[in-house]
């Protein structure tokens, strides 16, 4: 359902966003696919109405730098940034703090957080109404183009979106620039409405492109840094091997040990359920946080019972699978 930003739609647009839904939400760059980024659940809804294949990490937009600070470490490149391109299309990825909040899906299990402040006056508006940190990708399908109008939006994510919140024609019209400035060397992810120039200006340093991103041309097929836990993974596991931690999909009571044993006696410290009731919205919030609670060295590996490949649990299997290998 399509309305016209009003303080009435503004205020319905939050109420859906804190109820877990989504919304399509119009910034300055291009539509973003909203959802409240404290709440896993509806971040898992993100990555099923866009259909993408695998967790890329989300944009976090937040409504000032007092929220932002949060969330994220903010060093001194990230001040003077923050300071001429904010509010504005550009994002920066940061250290997460050690209480962050933000669900470890939005960020995909990374330690970094990309963070943006919309300049749009509804988004602005919509983040202030709701008080909730909003992840949004481009409010597109997977591999389709970024939408600049809520017809846009409408034609690839109508049936899946719970309200686009209608603004006009996207007035840059391209995705914000991504820097990174969560190590010593600032690296630019991806091109985007603010110049490179402008940036290197204010930084007073030359600042490369990386080469290892998704969305560089020069170098298809090299993807973004993905998480993987520091043991092995070991899937479609039906028991254990003593030593291995499990993470179960649905009952785990009749789950043996080779060598004797029940999986259901081990110590809390090495098992832990996606979803006991098998609901894969649910399993895919808790993913990236299992993975991190689990990865110890006393353990061998972690063994992951079947998860289904319907929905959402294509791209589970897909980051589980890339951990195993
Ligand atoms: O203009 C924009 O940035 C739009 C509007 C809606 O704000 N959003 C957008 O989001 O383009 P999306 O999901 O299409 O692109 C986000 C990209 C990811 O693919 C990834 O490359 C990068 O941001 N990213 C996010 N978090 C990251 C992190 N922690 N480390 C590295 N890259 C990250
Ligand atoms: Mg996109």
């Amino acid at each position: 359902m399509i309305k016209s930003v009003t303080e009435q739609s503004i205020e319905d647009a939050a109420e859906i966003l804190r109820g877990g839904g989504l919304v399509g939400m119009p910034t300055e760059t291009v539509y973003g696919l909203a959802a409240n980024a404290l709440n896993g659940r509806a971040v898992a809804k993100i990555f099923e109405a866009k259909s993408r294949p695998s967790f890329n990490p989300l944009i976090i937009h937040i409504p000032t730098i007092e929220e932002a600070e949060k969330y994220v470490e903010i060093n001194e490149a990230a001040q003077k940034l923050a300071h001429s391109f904010w509010p504005g299309p550009l994002t920066i990825v940061l250290p997460r703090r050690e209480d962050c909040e933000i669900s470890e899906l939005a960020s995909a299990g990374l330690p970094t957080l990309a963070v943006r402040i919309p300049a749009h006056p509804a988004a602005q508006k919509l983040l202030k109404a709701c008080g909730l940190p909003l992840a949004a990708p481009s409010a597109n399908k997977s591999g389709t183009l970024s939408p600049t109008t809520p017809e846009h939006v409408q034609k690839s994510l109508g049936d899946k979106v719970d309200m686009i919140l209608a603004a006009g024609k996207s007035e840059v019209g391209l995705e914000s620039t991504i820097i990174d400035l969560s190590t010593d060397t600032p690296v630019l992810l991806r091109l985007g409405g603010i110049p490179r120039q402008e940036i290197e200006d204010v930084l007073e340093r030359e600042i490369a492109l990386s080469t290892t991103d998704d969305h560089s041309p020069k170098a298809p097929g090299m993807l973004l840094k993905h998480y993987a836990p520091s043991i092995p993974i070991r899937t479609n596991a039906i028991d254990l091997n003593p030593g291995e931690a499990l993470l179960a999909f649905g009952s785990d009571k009749f789950m043996g040990i080779k060598g004797g044993g029940a999986a259901k006696d081990l110590p809390e410290h090495s098992r832990a359920n996606l979803s006991e009731e098998q609901d894969l919205y649910e399993a895919a919030s808790n993913l990236f946080k299992m993975l991190h609670d689990l990865d110890r060295p006393e353990h061998t590996a972690i063994a992951v019972m079947a998860v289904p490949e319907t929905g959402i649990g294509a791209a589970i299997n897909d980051r589980l699978k890339r951990a195993a290998s």
